[in-house]
């Protein structure tokens, strides 16, 4: 008689490739998205309660609370855009956006203590600095290091 696998070996395969698929760590243009993105239409207005909001709900008051941290508020396609017609090339693999866009900048107080990420936002309206691979941002920079000779 011809051995098959069984109902237990399939559902064991099963598991490991939806354990697979879960752990897959994201690519670093994922990480920019997350981290930098925020394609909302509207967004919470005050910038203090923004910034507590979405480091938390985009995971970056994990393990620590992350000091300094910049959302880029637009279409991603927009932002995309800086690494090839809309960005101006400075050094390096760093591209300065040739407009403006709003941003929020999060930063954490003096109160902020993990796991209670605390933080203070800024929003401003500025050219972005972005390190590109392949033609798709994966680094957010000071807009200095764009700015600066
Ligand atoms: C944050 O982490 C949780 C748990 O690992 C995950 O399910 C969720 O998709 C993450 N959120 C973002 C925005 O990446």
């Amino acid at each position: 008689m011809k051995k098959r696998m069984g109902p237990g070996l399939l559902l064991l395969i099963f598991l490991l490739l939806a354990y697979m698929a879960m752990a897959r760590r994201e690519t670093p243009y994922e990480k920019f998205q997350r981290q930098h993105v925020d394609t909302s239409r509207s967004w919470e207005p005050d910038p203090n309660r923004y910034c507590n909001l979405m480091m938390l709900r985009r995971n970056m008051t994990v393990s620590s609370c992350k000091e300094l941290n910049s959302f880029v508020h637009g279409v991603l396609a927009g932002v995309v855009a800086i690494c090839s017609s809309e960005g101006t090339w400075h050094h390096g693999n760093f591209y300065y956006s040739n407009s403006p866009f709003p941003v929020t900048d999060c930063q954490t107080t003096g109160a902020s203590l993990w796991p209670r990420c605390i933080y203070r936002g800024a929003v401003s309206h500025k050219r972005i600095c972005v390190a590109c691979t392949n033609e798709q941002p994966v680094h957010y920079a000071l807009p200095s290091v764009c700015s600066g000779p």
